[in-house]
């Protein structure tokens, strides 16, 4: 029998989405390549391995340029948004999206990153998809960075690591606020922040396993930097009644392995640092205390200009938002890991893992959302959450995916008890409404989404969109509220 869940009749039920992943045109109307777009398809003889796409070396880099060994880079081609745009927002109308997170990419405004004026191509296309969404009724979230930095400010710039990179990130944002206060209610300044330290320089090694171009996005001084470059877009933000901005972690729920006090001793320990952290200086505008110890011990020395702190304490975000897809355990002595992830965590005897080794935990969802309105009493909105799986469209030219469904299902009943629970939870976006190429594994048959789309990780294919069963599913849910 079907269980009617509660909501707010104005909760923002939506989809996620980022410019790397879905737009193609990587070359169109003046774009520079990104560091995304020269990562390479990689096939693996074990899909849950992802190493092997990270071995790159600069060298490799400066040759996907011009591409001279003729290698598939998926996200220079993404699912063709740039040019079925009209098509996909229509299909997130129908699928009963009331709002829409995609972002920005950085190099279709400003190029190179110091140029004086922006791009108007590039503009005028973030333009005409805004309009769109605002035809079709979708409220619009925004991703100003979404991993995806143009390669000229990593190679000319040395990236997250220069000073000057936060104004050049921050000239930038204003431009969008300025251009697009009027249909873009919700900022996520950058994405996933924390995972430039919790990865490392994931993009790139050299065969030294150095890091190249000095450990791109891998350090607290990169960190500090975008902390200073988030928190001005939040004060500039202060000029528009209309706005909101809001964080973006990739959140690790983690629990203790067991109740042995060891190990529940180290879970705590580790989640100060490796998630409170960023939440404690995005919200309480501080570094806190743990940290300073942190760094001590580790001989970690952020260099900040003056101002910095004065500007962290006075620009908290409005609101939190966060991914969440997964959970694991921790122990003092490591055991098994999970698979399938570039950051590795304990596996979990109670729970059941996607195809790609990602442990599936709902109430692990009511846990986090209790956890971080506890302790910050700040609106809550869950930015991305879903399952990727290998799926091939049948005779129908559909997907039976009983099991999103059955996911989805899952996770929106915990979010409704956490509601219940007395939690301020404003809104949810699926990853992802559409399938895309994949972030981590660069793949297109990882899919996420309501929407089969025809291109395989060579992206042959037609390119054409697919209803799954869940799409329906969906536009029911969002009706009735039965799952
Ligand atoms: C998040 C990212 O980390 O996870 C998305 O913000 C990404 O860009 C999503 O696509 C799922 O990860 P993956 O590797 O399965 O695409």
């Amino acid at each position: 029998m079907a269980k009617k869940l509660k909501f707010p009749k104005d909760f923002l039920w939506g989809g996620a989405t980022a410019a790397s992943q879905i737009e193609g045109a990587y070359d169109v109307d003046g774009k520079s390549l990104s560091l995304l777009e020269m990562i390479p398809y990689i096939e693996l003889k074990d899909k849950k391995d992802l190493t092997a796409t990270r071995k790159l070396t600069k060298q490799d880099l400066l040759d996907s340029i011009e591409n001279k060994k003729g290698l598939h880079y998926p996200k220079r081609f993404g699912i063709d948004f740039y040019n079925r745009y009209k098509e996909d927002i229509a299909l997130f109308k129908e699928a009963g999206l009331k709002i829409f997170r995609m972002s920005v990419a950085w190099g279709r405004i400003f190029p190179n990153g110091d140029e004086k004026e922006p791009n108007q191509k590039g503009l005028e296309f973030y333009r005409n998809v805004f309009k769109e969404c605002k035809k079709q009724g979708l409220e619009i979230m925004v991703t100003i960075n979404h991993f995806d930095t143009p390669f000229p400010i990593v190679q000319n710039h040395g990236g997250w690591r220069n000073r000057q990179v936060v104004d050049m990130y921050f000239k930038y944002a204003k431009v969008l606020i300025d251009e697009f206060n009027e249909y873009v209610k919700y900022w996520l300044p950058i994405n996933e922040i924390n995972l430039s330290v919790l990865m490392g320089a994931f993009f790139v090694e050299d065969n030294t396993k150095k890091t190249v171009f000095e450990k791109i996005n891998s350090s607290y001084q990169d960190l500090h930097h975008q902390f200073i470059a988030q928190a001005k877009v939040v004060e500039y933000s202060k000029k528009f009644k209309n706005i909101q901005v809001g964080c973006m972690l990739a959140n690790s729920t983690t629990y203790a392995l067991d109740c042995n006090p060891i190990n529940v001793f180290e879970n705590q320990q580790k989640e100060l640092m490796r998630k409170l952290f960023y939440y404690d200086v995005m919200i309480k505008g501080e570094y806190p205390w743990y940290s300073l110890k942190y760094f001590k011990d580790n001989n970690i020395e952020i260099i900040k200009e003056k101002g910095d702190d004065e500007l962290l304490k006075n620009n908290p975000v409005d609101f939190i938002s966060f991914s969440y897809y997964m959970s694991s355990t921790i122990a003092k002595e490591e055991g098994e890991l999970t698979e399938g992830n570039l950051m590795k965590l304990g596996k979990n005897p109670f729970l059941e893992a996607s195809e790609w080794g990602w442990q599936i935990d709902p109430i692990g969802l009511r846990y986090t959302l209790n956890q971080l309105w506890d302790r910050y009493h700040v609106p809550l909105f869950i930015s991305e959450n879903g399952i990727g799986v290998l799926e091939k469209l049948n005779e129908k030219n559909t997907v039976e995916d009983d099991y999103r469904i059955d996911y989805l299902s899952r996770h929106f009943e915990q979010m409704s008890l956490a509601i219940e629970d007395g939690i301020n939870l404003f809104g949810y976006t699926m990853w992802t409404p559409i399938d895309v190429v994949s972030a981590g594994s660069n793949e297109m048959s990882k899919r996420y989404g309501l929407i089969f789309v025809d291109y395989d990780d060579y992206h042959k294919g037609t390119g054409d969109r697919f209803k799954k069963k869940s799409f329906d599913w969906f536009k029911k849910f969002v009706k009735t509220m039965e799952i």
